[in-house]
């Protein structure tokens, strides 16, 4: 949602965070803001739009040359998306400004509180509040760290506050609440960040604090406390990739540059994690393997395309452990009071880690006593730290909102867990699993491939149908889910309508949209499962029949679908449960073309933001 960023330190604040800005972008785009504290009193720089808008309002009205800021872009949760509702927000006095990421439940009270006090407010947002709680702690004696800490024990909800204070330039206070916040250490400057993307081109260096803790930073110092101000425990890391991860190094776009890095991101995760003789060394899951034998349940729980990464997972898990497996929505999970016991393993897939709905569907799945194992992308994130283990993928920084490594890296990261599963108890033997190990190392050079192969292709359809107003995409098995994902890269790209459906359910409902030319993508199962695969073959011949214009995935030398595929993509022969992860890279890009001769944003969509903090 939001990214933060707070500077203190020698170099000029508003460059720094307005780089930092830029780099946190993808997390909200609906306005953006900047506080400056220089010479007793603060300079504010407030736009609704894109960071470009407010980067052209301090063009035109230069900010403070000052080594200590604050700057936010927003995705609105209260109140429109315009210049006042912008953040940060500056209290009465005009003393101390505030930028917020989360929901402040309680704010209605607080306002009307502060309204009967005579307080003036300016904004529809629920952070305005906080600026004149902190205001009033200020103007009563406090110091700035004081006063957050106080402020912080009256708010309910999810919250990352970051405040600057005109009478005491050199010193930022960032506080958290199941919100993302880490600190990056430099040296004579430190910064606080929603992630550690803001700061990585001047640090690698990183702290993440935990839950309901507070930080004070000065470009020499850094003090983590909790609300009460006892001194509190967080955890230094070292960030892994460096600022090139984190820039589009020639692509037109972030989610190109990502989609044609999968063949590294696959390769990474998989690193480290296959043993000279070719089994799988898998010490970082930190549940013991008695506990492990004990697992008879495993619920996966996700939101989004991390979801349809669980659908995809759960055919090989169930296939190789045969213990039952579950996906569910994160944000149905805890609402349906799920059977969930101490011998279930609850499995939550998460790039960002900081996704609301999988962060309080693992903690309502810890109070049922479950064991909870997070995949997960970001180090330094929330749900990892929260979690009892945690498996994570090394896709480096995922920057456009519309996953695409992430995904890719998240059904690799699930079949490890599922194979090492299946090790522990005994439902496959050591050959078995090296045999599907050796096909996962074969992995990175086939997406090349299909990337190579197919990217041409991929293109001229999009071309060829920018303008349909509905595609559909057919699948089974494997299949069902990448039908699911490819539809949900083209609605939140391209804005049009796009269903997946499950293949076999065509004829219960689905068919009957089919019209005249209406584009359908239909994955085909391997030959190797022969039944399915015939069964796919023939519901290609049906729409096909009722005038759909086909495009079909299937195998290279796969014959059959050929005379009724309008457009045949080819994908190399692999065995069913690995198809997934090289079928949906047409898929993706697909989209990203379609979105681009649209002319929309690819790497914002609109109304969407990256690592999704409210629920
Ligand atoms: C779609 C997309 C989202 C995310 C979902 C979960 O392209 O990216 O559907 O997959 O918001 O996000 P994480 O994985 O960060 O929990």
């Amino acid at each position: 949602m939001c990214g933060i960023v707070g500077y203190v330190g020698a170099k000029s604040a508003s460059e720094v965070v307005v780089e930092g800005l830029r780099r946190m972008e993808y997390r909200g785009y609906d306005s953006a803001g900047i506080a400056i504290a220089a010479d007793g009193r603060l300079a504010v720089a407030k736009k609704s739009g894109k960071l470009a808008n407010l980067e052209a309002a301090i063009a035109e009205q230069p900010l403070p040359d000052a080594g200590t800021g604050i700057g936010h872009t927003r995705w609105a949760t209260h109140g429109a998306p315009n210049d006042v509702n912008a953040h940060p927000h500056v209290a009465d006095s005009g003393r101390v400004a505030v930028i917020h990421n989360g929901i402040i439940e309680n704010f209605m009270s607080l306002r009307a509180e502060l309204e009967g006090a005579g307080i003036h407010f300016l904004s529809q947002t629920d952070t305005e509040v906080v600026a004149h709680l902190l205001g009033a702690e200020l103007d009563g004696g406090a110091d700035l760290a004081g006063a957050m800490r106080a402020v912080c024990r009256r708010l309910e909800g999810a919250f990352t506050l970051v405040a600057v204070d005109a009478e005491d330039p050199g010193t930022v206070v960032a506080a958290r609440r199941n919100s993302p916040l880490v600190v990056g250490l430099g040296e004579g400057e430190n910064f606080v960040a929603s992630d550690v993307a803001a700061f990585i081109e001047h640090t690698r260096e990183a702290v993440e604090l935990g839950q309901d803790q507070l930080v004070v930073i000065t470009a020499d110092s850094w003090t983590v406390t909790d609300f009460a101000g006892e001194p509190a425990a967080c955890k230094p890391f070292r960030v892994e990739w460096d600022l090139s991860a984190a820039e589009k190094g020639g692509y037109d776009w972030f989610m190109r540059k990502e989609i044609f890095e999968q063949p590294k991101a696959v390769a990474d995760t998989l690193l480290g994690r296959l043993g000279e003789d070719g089994e799988l060394v898998l010490d970082e899951v930190r549940i013991s393997t008695d506990e492990l034998r004990r697992i008879d349940k495993i619920i996966i729980i996700a939101c989004g395309t991390a979801s349809y990464a669980g659908l995809v997972a759960k055919y090989a898990i169930e296939h190789w452990t045969r213990i039952p497996c579950e996906v569910e929505l994160a944000s149905e999970f805890r609402y349906r009071d799920p059977i969930v016991s101490p011998s279930t393993l609850v499995v939550a897939i998460s790039q960002s880690g900081e996704t609301a709905d999988t962060l309080m569907a693992i903690r309502h799945a810890q109070q049922q006593k479950a064991k909870v194992l997070a995949i997960c992308n970001t180090n330094g994130s929330t749900i990892p730290r929260e979690a009892d283990a945690v498996i994570y993928t090394h896709a480096g920084p995922e920057i456009a909102v519309a996953s695409t490594k992430g995904f890719l890296t998240q059904v690799v990261a699930c079949y490890l867990l599922g194979l090492y599963l299946a090790q522990v108890h005994g439902t496959k033997f050591g050959d078995e699993i090296k045999a599907v190990l050796a096909e996962l190392e074969a992995l990175p050079g086939q997406i090349q491939h299909v990337l190579d192969s197919t990217t041409d292709q991929a293109r001229e359809l999009a071309q060829e149908l920018v303008d349909a107003p509905s595609v559909l995409f057919l699948g089974r098995h494997v299949g069902y889910p990448i039908a699911l994902e490819g539809a949900l890269k083209l609605k939140e790209l391209a804005y049009i309508h796009a269903e997946g459906f499950a293949a076999g359910e065509l004829k219960h409902g689905p068919i009957a949209l089919i019209q005249d030319r209406l584009p359908m993508f239909v994955v085909v199962p391997p030959r190797g499962r022969d039944m399915l695969h015939d069964k796919v073959v023939s519901n290609i011949q049906e729409v096909r029949a009722r005038g759909a214009r086909t495009i079909v995935l299937a195998e290279l030398d796969d014959s059959e679908p050929r005379p009724y595929a309008d457009t045949l993509i080819r994908l190399p022969s692999v065995s069913t449960l690995l198809q997934p992860m090289l079928a949906i890279v047409p898929l993706q890009v697909f989209a990203c073309e379609l979105a681009t001769l649209k002319g929309h944003d690819v790497d914002q969509p609109r109304n969407l933001a990256k690592s999704v903090t409210v629920e």
